[in-house]
């Protein structure tokens, strides 16, 4: 092979693994990498639910504050409950936080978690944290605007009635005062690092 076969070789793979790099990086719904690297547009949006009060409400209500977005579900045994946790601490170390952030949870189990548990339960958390319930429809909806993933654990619908686990996504979104997202903090982000970030987000 002549040394500008092999240029020519090497420029032709070059532009083949752009066009695959390209490919996987722009298909709508991927994985939660390529919804990051493509842009803010993907991730949150319009929605509609009902807060712990049982009012209706929608994503126009959050607007004005930083917001954090963590989808699980109240009889959740460890996870949910050790994030919402991270989340307080990290809040904790922002100055004039209450102000200008607000924490929403949200129920990936419907089923189960009726405005009135969600009210007990957020109670545990940072002042002022609205939990989110409503439909299936509606936590379908909401959920696949924020990639998240639930379903039921280990099993079919009716298997093991009302005493079932979920499985689901344990990420953190933040939000801007305009409901854009920001970014995401990923399973096991420390308290202190969330709390640096989020004293980024709010300075610029
Ligand atoms: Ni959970």
């Amino acid at each position: 092979m002549k040394k500008s076969s092999i240029i020519i070789a090497l420029a032709a793979l070059l532009v083949a693994l752009g066009a695959l790099a390209a490919s996987l990086l722009f298909v709508p719904g991927s994985r939660m990498a390529d919804v990051i690297s493509s842009g803010e547009a993907l991730v949150g949006g319009e929605f509609e639910a009902t807060n712990q009060d049982g009012k209706r409400v929608s994503d126009k209500d959050f607007l004005g504050k930083y917001t954090l977005y963590y989808f699980g579900y109240t009889f959740c045994p460890d996870v949910c409950p050790a994030e919402l946790q991270v989340i307080s601490a990290a809040l904790a170390q922002v100055p004039d936080a209450e102000d200008k952030f607000q924490v929403v949870f949200v129920s990936i189990d419907p089923e189960r978690d009726t405005p009135q548990i969600m009210k007990d339960y957020v109670a545990n958390f940072w002042p002022g944290t609205v939990g989110l319930t409503g439909s299936a429809e509606d936590i379908r909806k909401m959920a696949g605007k924020f990639r998240v993933y639930y379903g039921r654990a280990g099993g079919k619908e009716g298997e093991g009635k009302d005493d079932y686990l979920m499985d689901h996504s344990s990420i953190v979104y933040l939000m801007g005062p305009d409901g854009k997202f920001i970014r995401h903090f990923a399973f096991g982000t420390a308290a202190d690092d969330m709390a640096r970030e989020l004293k980024n987000a709010v300075e610029g």
